[in-house]
């Protein structure tokens, strides 16, 4: 793992962990934030040390969609700043092999084997199934034996709501590096002959690994918000168990994202502005000590009346890439994170603010003191060969276990006789009475 660097001036944590402003304007506020903030455990703080993304290959630029729908490069363009955008063609790529890609690099850049990770969190809207998670299935692939994995529900909000559970868990002591991702293929619940919503949006991921650390900084402080009243601005109405799939949903198109496009932008301006003053003011940050913005990229009119308008943070410092993927939900902050660092934007010492917002409705931000240092060392041979060699072996293992399984299954079951005679019926289930526990229906 790249070593964090203690911050010339950092000194003790005040009570949410902050670091306490130069200017010391923070008493003002102390007490509402001591209240507001989780206090972290006293020393301990959650660092991002890795990350990484992966978009598809297949770009369909705004000309393309011309010859889809009735629209043009200008009207995308002008309304929207977005000029082309990556979808997952192949249907081999999916919202977990994406994941599985930018996984793997934020554990290369943090140089920290996949068994160490204690839990994984993959933030999506396009998950492969209902169930099982998407995140078991990263698991699976990444060799993370010593993982818990779960799905997190919401929307583009989705990835600093991921932050804000791993910060909670390191935080608590409960994890030492926590994987969150942000994977996407909305490529497939997109109505490609809508074209309120066709231009909007990209496939791709992003991941980084969050880690404990005692150097002061990290994720200092969160901010999490929804308004459930708006759910049906923004919303694919059948699937689940409201409206569940069947060929009249089809047929109708109940399957694709519907959207109130305007409702869901006033939404957007007011929340992002608001929930960044609570982060900064919670962190002991005025917007003027704002080194870089990384906002949710759905539509650089969102940006610049939020961020550029009502906070007046100049452009210079707000980092924008929609453009070149339009709005990959949950994976947008964490692709635009890593692009920011690959065009030299980030550098340690820096305060930085996540800030997104997305169906539900939901909203979230988060602001870090970035400590860790960004230049990247290439792997040596030994080490690359080696990593590749842990993801091989863990899709061997994993296909054992699954060969190990089908064993059982056409097995005959010495526990329960006459299962195999008899399999359309089946045996009467055997349950076994402990403690109370389990009942017999
Ligand atoms: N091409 C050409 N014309 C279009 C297109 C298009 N693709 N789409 C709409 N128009 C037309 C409309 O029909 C309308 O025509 P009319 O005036 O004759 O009726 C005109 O353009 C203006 O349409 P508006 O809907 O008023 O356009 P607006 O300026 O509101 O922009 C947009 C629409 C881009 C969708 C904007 O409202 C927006 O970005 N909203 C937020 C959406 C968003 O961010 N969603 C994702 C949330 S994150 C998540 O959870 C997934």
């Amino acid at each position: 793992m790249p070593e964090i660097k203690q911050t010339p001036t950092a000194s003790e944590p005040i009570s949410n962990g902050a670091t306490p402003h130069a200017n010391g304007a923070e008493s003002a506020t102390l007490k509402e934030r001591q209240t507001d903030a989780i206090p972290p455990q006293r020393g301990r703080y959650a660092h991002i040390v890795g990350w990484g993304y992966h978009v598809p290959e297949k770009v369909i630029t705004n000309q393309d969609l011309e010859q889809i729908v009735d629209t043009n490069d200008e009207w995308i363009r002008s309304r929207t700043g977005i000029a082309e955008r990556h979808v997952a063609a192949d249907p081999k790529e999916t919202s977990a092999t994406l994941a599985i890609v930018a996984a793997r690099k934020a554990l290369e850049v943090a140089d920290v084997p996949a068994n160490k990770v204690d839990l994984i969190i993959c933030a999506t809207t396009t998950p492969e199934y209902l169930f099982p998670a998407t995140a078991c299935l990263i698991q699976d692939a990444l060799g993370a034996d010593n993982a818990g994995a779960f799905d997190l529900s919401a929307a583009c909000s989705g990835f600093v709501y991921g932050l804000a559970m791993a910060r909670g868990q390191i935080l608590a002591g409960d994890a030492e590096y926590v994987l969150v991702i942000g994977t996407e293929t909305l490529s497939r619940i997109v109505d490609w002959t809508d074209r309120d919503t066709c231009i909007l949006f990209g496939d791709g991921a992003g991941a980084v690994l969050v880690a404990a650390s005692e150097v002061p900084g990290g994720i200092l402080s969160v901010d999490l918000g929804s308004d459930g009243s708006g759910g049906n601005t923004l919303i694919v109405p059948a699937g689940g168990s409201a409206m569940s799939t069947s060929l009249e949903t089809v047929s109708s198109g109940m399957h694709y994202v519907k959207m109130d496009g305007k409702a869901v932008f006033r939404f957007a301006t007011r929340v992002m502005a608001a929930s960044t003053r609570k982060v900064l003011e919670r962190a002991g940050y005025t917007t003027d000590d704002v080194d870089l913005v990384v906002p949710h990229q759905a539509n650089i009119r969102i940006i610049q009346n939020s961020v550029l308008n009502q906070l007046k943070i100049p452009a210079e410092k707000v980092f924008v890439n929609l453009e070149k993927y339009g709005n990959t939900s949950t994976a947008s902050i964490p692709i635009a994170l890593c692009e920011a660092i690959e065009a030299g934007k980030l550098k340690p010492g820096y305060k930085v603010v996540f800030v997104g917002f997305g169906a539900g409705l939901t909203w979230a931000a988060c602001a870090l003191d970035w400590r860790t240092p960004v230049e990247r060392q290439a792997a040596g041979w030994w080490k690359s060969t080696r990593r590749q060699a842990t993801y091989s072996a863990a899709a061997a293992r994993s296909m054992w276990k699954r060969a190990v399984r089908w064993v059982y299954d056409v097995l005959p079951d010495p526990e329960t006789p006459g299962r195999d005679e008899n399999p359309k019926e089946g045996p009467e289930m055997p349950i076994k009475e402990s403690g109370g526990e389990r009942i017999k229906e």
